[in-house]
């Protein structure tokens, strides 16, 4: 997704900045640092509590090798768990391939391996033979629980406790969006899993990069407009757009245009807004006026990352509604490829080993603030260091290249 800044003062007086190295988007051992550093203590988003809709519900998240599962209960809570199993460590849930949705018979997970079985709350409640387990402890083999939160109908869990809770971390986004209704939204469509042969940060720093915009997504260009606005949220970078189709060479943009329905539930201002909040490390919400979807971008390896991306929405029977919902599809259907084009195209010129780094423009709101994260959580985590000497052998690499060229 690409976006043109209306940065106010049109970044004057900000200092020079320089891109990540090339390293940092190729190198295993970079990437296996990140995973610890970064992904591991942040918060992910699972799924909707619709997509939980009764007890027993399940469904299985898996982050850069390990897996997790969320389960609603009898109470209705919903509570996060490993998904491994404390005898042998055998996976215990699998859930639909494309929506990881599982279920329990009766709230208890019991593991295909050997049958022990826990109950909703973790607990390890039959241990098939357990005579031949003597002095066994039973309540210190509970399924290890893992923090969640639900903010706003969505559900987010984490590996290890992240410093801030999720309502933290949406900071000021919180009250904007209860307008919305997001906890009463249900998915509109099966979730989509887009491979993309580029790392993860490539493709959320081309979600926060506003210079390609009017070279790779015309039609997007045409549906919001030529100037996009970027504010720096802290955990949040919001980026947000006035639908302005009237002159728009693109069909579906002028469609689009003329069949949203009035919302009269939002805010005059966001009733043809495009809003998106990209969430630091690893995901978007795209809100729209007549629907919700995230993308979130979930590493597989150094140069590998799959797209997760599920749409929700208010339950709405207009057919301007569902006209709507189709042609908003279809325009950012037309960007996504757009984008896994320009993805695997950089990931391909950072993969010989012979990009350094460059600048990123005093207007790149996002790109600057997404770089500075990044910076900052390894400086934070101590692993400055390891990466300092990993660039400075990048660096030597790349100089001793260079040298060889030019003789
Ligand atoms: S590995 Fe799960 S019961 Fe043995
Ligand atoms: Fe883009």
């Amino acid at each position: 997704m690409g976006r043109e800044s209306t940065n106010k003062a049109g970044g004057a007086g900000l200092p020079p900045m320089q891109g990540l190295p090339g390293a940092r988007y190729t190198d295993p051992q970079i990437y296996l640092l990140e995973r610890d550093q970064v992904l591991m203590s942040s918060w992910q988003l699972v799924c909707h509590i619709s997509d939980l809709p009764g007890p027993g519900t399940a469904m299985r998240f898996d982050l850069m090798g390990r897996s997790a599962f969320v389960l609603r209960g009898s109470d209705g809570g919903i509570r996060a768990f490993l998904n491994v199993c404390r005898h042998r460590g055998s996976r215990l849930i699998d859930g639909d391939a494309n929506t990881q949705l599982a279920y329990c018979v009766n709230g208890k997970i019991r593991c295909p391996y050997h049958a022990w079985v826990y109950d909703e709350s973790g607990a390890l409640v039959h241990l098939p033979r357990e005579v031949n387990y003597p002095g066994v402890q039973r309540d210190a083999l509970g399924l290890h629980a893992l923090p969640l939160e639900v903010w706003l109908g969505f559900v987010f869990i984490a590996f290890r406790q992240p410093g801030v809770p999720v309502a933290e971390l949406m900071g000021g986004c919180t009250a904007e969006l209860e307008p919305y209704r997001l906890a009463e939204m249900r998915r509109i469509s099966e979730p989509r899993l887009r491979p993309r042969r580029a790392n993860w940060k490539v493709i959320c720093e081309n979600y926060l990069d506003s210079y390609h915009l009017a070279v790779a997504h015309p039609t997007l260009q045409q549906a919001v407009g030529s100037r996009y606005c970027f504010e720096d949220r802290g955990g949040v970078m919001h980026i947000s757009g006035e639908i302005d189709s009237d002159n728009s060479r693109s069909w579906s943009a002028r469609a689009y245009a003329r069949w949203l329905p009035e919302m009269g539930e939002l805010p005059p201002r966001r009733r043809r807004l495009w809003s998106y909040y990209f969430v630091w490390p690893n995901l978007a919400l795209d809100v729209y006026p007549d629907q919700v979807d995230f993308m979130q971008m979930l590493p597989i390896s150094s140069g590998e990352t799959v797209i997760r991306e599920v749409a929700y929405a208010l339950p709405d029977p207009r057919r301007e509604m569902r006209l709507a919902r189709y042609l908003n599809w279809r325009i950012n259907r037309q960007v996504n490829r757009e984008d896994q084009q320009l993805v695997e195209r950089m990931q391909l010129g950072l993969a010989g080993g012979d990009y350094d780094r460059g600048p990123i423009a005093v207007d790149e709101t996002g790109l600057r603030w997404f770089t500075a994260r990044v910076l900052e959580t390894q400086a934070q985590a101590g692993g400055g260091k390891a990466l300092a000497s990993r660039r400075r052998k990048a660096g030597m690499a790349s100089e001793n290249r260079r040298g060889r060229v030019s003789k």
